[in-house]
């Protein structure tokens, strides 16, 4: 099959998805077990400066108006659902993991934002009535998967944003346990912004590309820091008590005065935004 096609990625996404860390990544046990902890990440600088560049272009480009209607897919705790329904019409958040999606509940009571619609359902059985101004979707293991890129390109009226990992995930602390008990590090690679930026490129849709480098850090009590490194290496196979003993006492000796454990990830991210009018627009020679 040809490289320059739509097919060609969306068939090479699929040979991709098959592993057992990618399955495990889409059950919503897994997210509902990452909720307590996972809005920790909005503390750090490099990630707040991410959420709000992201939102300062989606506002210049037109891409959130009072007008318009908004669908968040894979919304997890809402991070960007709460940013962008101050600036629209309504935000429909869609996630699979009940645990996630309260933490929403929970800001959109905080923040008064009556405008955002909770929806939890799989993707895969989430069937819109109309179609959406604006489709977002950011750092989930759905954009693993070109089908339901498709889905998000057939339901967007205009607009669609996809941030995803671009080339660089590294965390050392991370790989540090995983050498020690998997005898090496078994993080997934090639998950990143080459398959869906290839799909969308050959469906003739080149999306806007904006790159962020930075350092994510989040500094929890070393019980917290040692239980979410638990929950990243049981993607792999569930641990055994005395692996589980092992990682707390690798991060209790980390701990700072407070009984604090800082960690650290390395990333590149991307940004892509498809404006469905200026492709059409494109290519008018008139
Ligand atoms: C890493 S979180 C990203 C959350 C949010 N988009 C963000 O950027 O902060 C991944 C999210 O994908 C959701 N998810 C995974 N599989 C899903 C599915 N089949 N249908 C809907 N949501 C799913 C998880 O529940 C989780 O909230």
């Amino acid at each position: 099959m040809k490289f320059d096609t739509p097919e060609f990625w969306e068939g090479l996404s699929k040979t991709k998805c098959d592993d057992s860390i990618n399955q495990k990544c889409l059950k919503p046990e897994t997210w509902d077990k990452a909720a307590a902890t996972y809005d920790d990440l909005e503390k750090c600088k490099d990630y707040q400066a991410q959420v709000t560049e992201i939102i300062n272009i989606l506002q210049q480009k037109g891409a959130l108006d009072k007008e318009n209607i908004v669908l968040d897919v894979a919304c997890g705790t809402g991070t960007y659902s709460v940013r962008m329904a101050p600036f629209c019409k309504r935000v429909t958040c869609v996630d699979i993991s009940s645990g996630m999606l309260k933490k929403l509940e929970e800001k959109r009571s905080r923040f008064g934002l009556s405008n955002i619609e909770i929806i939890r359902q799989d993707w895969n059985d989430f069937e819109p009535e109309g179609t959406f101004d604006l489709v977002f979707c950011s750092m989930t293991p759905l954009l693993r998967d070109m089908k339901n890129v498709k889905k998000m390109v057939s339901i967007s009226r205009r607009f669609l944003a996809i941030v995803t990992w671009a080339g660089l995930r590294t965390n050392q602390l991370l790989q540090k346990l995983s050498r020690e008990i998997f005898g090496k590090e078994v993080f997934q690679k090639g998950h990143d912004i080459t398959i869906p930026f290839n799909y969308l490129y050959t469906l003739g849709l080149a999306p806007n590309l904006t790159f962020f480098t930075g350092c994510w850090e989040r500094v929890r009590p070393a019980k917290k820091q040692a239980e979410n490194l638990i929950w990243r290496l049981e993607m792999k196979r569930p641990l055994s008590q005395k692996e589980k003993e092992l990682v707390i006492k690798r991060i209790e000796g980390l701990c700072d005065k407070k009984g604090m454990v800082r960690a650290v990830t390395a990333v590149r991210t991307c940004f892509m935004l498809i404006d469905k009018k200026q492709a059409k627009e494109a290519i008018r020679c008139d």
